[in-house]
């Protein structure tokens, strides 16, 4: 079954063909970021102008590239939510139209859930029951999943996102926008010993807050020409602190639920001193631990597709009156 996927929640446009969930023949992804830059942040207006702009094209190229015909399609899911709403507006209306003017079945999705999906696009997918902790911008929380359609909510952020964090201080160091990058290049040559930064305690002990320390870093910078130098130890600091806080919790989430099954997708896990200080942890724990390959971390339609496909077997179907899902 070739399954269209459309995401669209945030500033990409984004447009894929995978086959029975698992084979992807074209992944292809278009970003406004260059437009947002200047701003500091994603500018909501200008991302859903772009990709009412370019969804068509998006949509062609991701087909073209498949080798297939449109009438190929089987399947239409696109991202319902959560998101930027005249975002994920123009990505839904274009998958309706699409689904009724194919007389093909649609399946709206949501956009946490596929950023775990991405991890199940890989070779070796893993196995239920498992916890995955979701990473993004917008996003931090943790899953319990027994199925794609049975899932519990064990934790999430209390404030900041966890990628919203690093975006954050990126700012504070005057790095520009999406600080993810820019903070994990310059913490690779950072002494992460240097300054002692901690994430604030949650009551819930599955919940996180991020956004204490993005105040201390503000504290620790505030009136001070910092050097390069001082730059990196923070950055180094700054992420010691973070990750220390994601790994502490997703283990004590596999213990509570006496699971040794644990996953991380989204954007941040994209970064690879995350990813090597988690594998430690895990194999020091007899923990499975998957990542999605890097470049299905970041918002993709790829992992909308596969996930579309899932619940479309299990008989999960949209209709024409699919609208946006903020939650
Ligand atoms: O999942 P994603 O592509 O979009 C959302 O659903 O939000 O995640 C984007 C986030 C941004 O906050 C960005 O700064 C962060 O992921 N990010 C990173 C890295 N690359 C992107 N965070 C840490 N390290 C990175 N290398
Ligand atoms: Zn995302």
């Amino acid at each position: 079954m070739n399954v269209l996927g459309i995401e669209t929640s945030c500033d990409e446009t984004a447009a894929a063909v995978v086959t029975d969930g698992r084979v992807i023949l074209s992944n292809v992804v278009v970003s406004s970021l260059k437009f947002h830059r200047k701003y500091g942040g994603v500018v909501p207006e200008i991302a859903s102008r772009m990709q009412l702009e370019t969804i068509t094209q998006v949509t062609q190229r991701a087909i073209r590239q498949a080798g297939i015909k449109l009438r190929d399609i089987n399947l239409v899911s696109v991202t319902s939510g959560p998101g930027l709403l005249g975002s994920l507006a123009v990505g839904i209306s274009f998958a309706k139209s699409l689904s009724y003017g194919l007389g093909i079945p649609l399946v709206g999705v949501n956009h946490l859930l596929s950023h775990i999906y991405a991890v199940f696009l890989s070779k070796d997918s893993p196995k239920f029951p498992l916890v995955a902790l979701v990473v993004s911008g917008g996003h931090t929380n943790l899953f319990l999943l027994k199925d794609f359609d049975a899932i519990e909510l064990l934790g999430s952020t209390l404030d900041d996102a966890c990628g919203e964090a690093f975006d954050k201080v990126a700012k504070i160091l005057g790095l520009g926008y999406p600080g993810g990058p820019v903070i994990e290049k310059l913490a690779r040559q950072g002494d992460p010993k240097k300054i002692k930064f901690s994430c604030s305690g949650t009551d819930r002990p599955l919940d996180f807050s991020f956004s204490g320390i993005k105040t201390a870093v503000l504290y620790a910078v505030r009136d001070k020409r910092l050097t390069l130098n001082e730059k990196k130890d923070i950055a180094a600091s700054f992420q010691e602190a973070v990750f220390a806080s994601l790994i502490k919790k997703s283990l004590l989430a596999c213990k509570l639920k006496k699971t040794k099954r644990l996953v991380v997708g989204g954007g941040v896990a994209v970064n690879q001193c995350l990813r090597n200080k988690f594998l430690a942890e895990a194999r020091k724990n007899n923990l499975s631990l998957k990542f999605p390959t890097p470049h299905l971390c970041l918002d993709n339609a790829a992992m909308v597709a596969g996930l579309g496909y899932q619940l479309f077997i299990k008989s999960y179907c949209s209709d024409l009156s699919l609208s946006v899902d903020l939650n």
